[in-house]
């Protein structure tokens, strides 16, 4: 059986070329991210799972930032253009949703709750999750295009510094949004048998 969630469930992808030609504003954008974030669960409802959206200039810097540390890391003498290409598909997107979670809560929950302490960490991971999921499918929805990148913990001090963010807050994805300029590739999908198991 399939519904309407389901459906839109299979409209979310991993977009990789990314254009800027969006027709919701910015505002409309940042609500849907804000209601999405809010809308997902966290464990214990310590709501956790913090979001900074970027555009224009501050969506440029944070792929100069990638760039820059990337650059840094890279062996001598290894070719750096493939990554280039890719940092600048990125910056090629309208904008980029950062996400986080906030460890001040996740460490107050480990005191309060002494018997779930390596618990917490872990929700709090499956939160960010959960909140990515959702975000990257009502944006999808609205014929927006993402893609979830990890180019943390190597650009988490110079993210934290230049938007001036807690140090709390701990980068968890990196997702460029945009104009859907090509669709996704073909997905295979292993057997629903040997996802799901059911007993009576
Ligand atoms: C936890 C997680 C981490 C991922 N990390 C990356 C990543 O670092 N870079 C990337 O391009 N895609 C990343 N992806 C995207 C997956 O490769 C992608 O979701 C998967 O291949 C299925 O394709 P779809 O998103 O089009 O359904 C990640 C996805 C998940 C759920």
């Amino acid at each position: 059986m399939e519904n309407q969630f389901t459906k839109l469930l299979e409209e979310r992808r991993s977009i990789y070329s990314l254009g800027k030609s969006v027709t919701l504003s910015e505002d409309e954008i940042v609500g849907l991210v804000a209601k999405a974030v809010k809308e997902s669960p966290s464990s214990f409802n310590s709501q956790t799972s913090r979001a900074v959206v970027l555009f224009g200039a501050a969506h440029n810097k944070v792929w100069d930032i990638t760039e820059e540390v990337l650059l840094k890391a890279v062996p001598e003498g290894q070719d750096f253009t493939p990554t280039k290409q890719k940092i600048e598909s990125f910056r090629a997107a309208f904008g980029t949703i950062l996400f986080f979670e906030d460890t001040s809560i996740v460490k107050a929950l480990q005191k309060q709750f002494a018997l779930y302490a390596d618990n917490f960490p872990i929700w709090s991971e499956q939160s960010t999750g959960i909140a990515q999921n959702s975000v990257w499918t009502a944006l999808a929805v609205e014929n927006i295009g993402g893609s979830l990148q990890h180019y943390n913990p190597l650009i988490d001090s110079a993210v934290q510094a230049e938007w001036n963010l807690s140090a709390d807050w701990k980068l968890t994805g990196q997702m460029p949004i945009g104009s859907i300029e090509a669709p996704a590739g073909e997905k295979e999908y292993m057997d629903d048998s040997a996802r799901v198991l059911v007993f009576k």
